[in-house]
């Protein structure tokens, strides 16, 4: 018998980028998208009412698509709320935190930057997660809210400013020794391509997408087969979602209704 699909959360398109993953690790497997776009974004929002809205949407979710495992590929919810889910949901939930350790392992000159929401980079979560495993080396945070709109622009078929780019990233480029950046914001991976580009010069760019997928196909089982187009949920109507989510393999977004 076959059970339901792997349901993939986030506040806006930003998850698609760990659903590209998914679909190379669990090519057969049903995938649900369900997104907070009413409340995106997450990163400017306060902790509090960040977590109460997390879990009524995620439980919305996790009923409405009969999932077998929640993917948060948002980490601006994990950074935060993950404890909360695991213990009020009813299904495995597999989260995305920054990719620390990576960059630590990969950066030569031990000087590497985070680039993530504002309310990421300065989370006890992200910095115990720096304690941990880059006390060795310097790292250097950067909020970049503004490059979340940017990557819901570039999904919805609009070129992304490249003066927005080039602003955000500036802060990264005043030691001539980082080498390493951890994109540690769902969306940012889906601007890879502008980032790498804005660059003055070679930079590792790190995302956790690839250790998600791994994981999920670890933890999960019994998913529902791929049978075409999976079901989108949206928390606020929005036609400019469609063809990007048509893209990643998600039929026309439906409205999730919240208790
Ligand atoms: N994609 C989300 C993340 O990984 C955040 C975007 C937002 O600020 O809503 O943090």
């Amino acid at each position: 018998m076959s059970g339901g699909p792997i349901l993939v959360f986030d506040s806006g398109v930003g998850g698609l980028s760990v659903v590209a993953a998914l679909r190379r690790h669990l090519p057969g497997s049903a995938l649900t998208y369900a997104c907070d776009n009413a409340m995106l974004p997450y990163g400017l929002r306060e902790d509090d009412w960040l977590v109460a809205r997390i879990l009524r949407v995620c439980e919305a979710a996790v009923a409405a698509s009969r999932c077998v495992t929640l993917v948060v590929a948002c980490n601006t919810a994990s950074t935060l709320a993950l404890d909360v889910l695991r213990e009020r949901l009813s299904v495995p939930v597999v989260g995305t935190v920054p990719a620390i350790k990576p960059a630590a392992a990969a950066s030569r000159s031990g000087h590497f930057g985070l680039l993530a929401t504002s309310a990421t980079v300065s989370r006890p979560y992200t910095l115990g997660l720096i304690d941990a495993f880059a006390a060795h080396c310097r790292v250097t945070r950067v909020a970049a809210d503004g490059l979340v709109r940017e990557a819901e622009r570039w999904l919805a078929g609009e070129p992304p400013d490249p003066a927005v780019i080039r602003q955000a990233l500036a802060p990264l480029w005043e030691d001539p020794e980082l080498d390493t950046v951890v994109l540690g914001c769902t969306h940012f991976p889906l601007l890879r391509g502008f980032l790498a580009a804005a660059a003055p010069r070679q930079i590792e760019w790190i995302d956790s997408s690839e250790a998600i997928a791994r994981r999920t196909a670890q933890m999960t089982s019994g998913v529902a087969p791929w049978h075409g187009p999976g079901e989108s949920l949206v928390t606020a109507p929005d036609t400019r979602l469609t063809a990007g989510l048509a893209r990643f393999g998600f039929a026309e977004p439906h409205l999730l209704v919240l208790d």
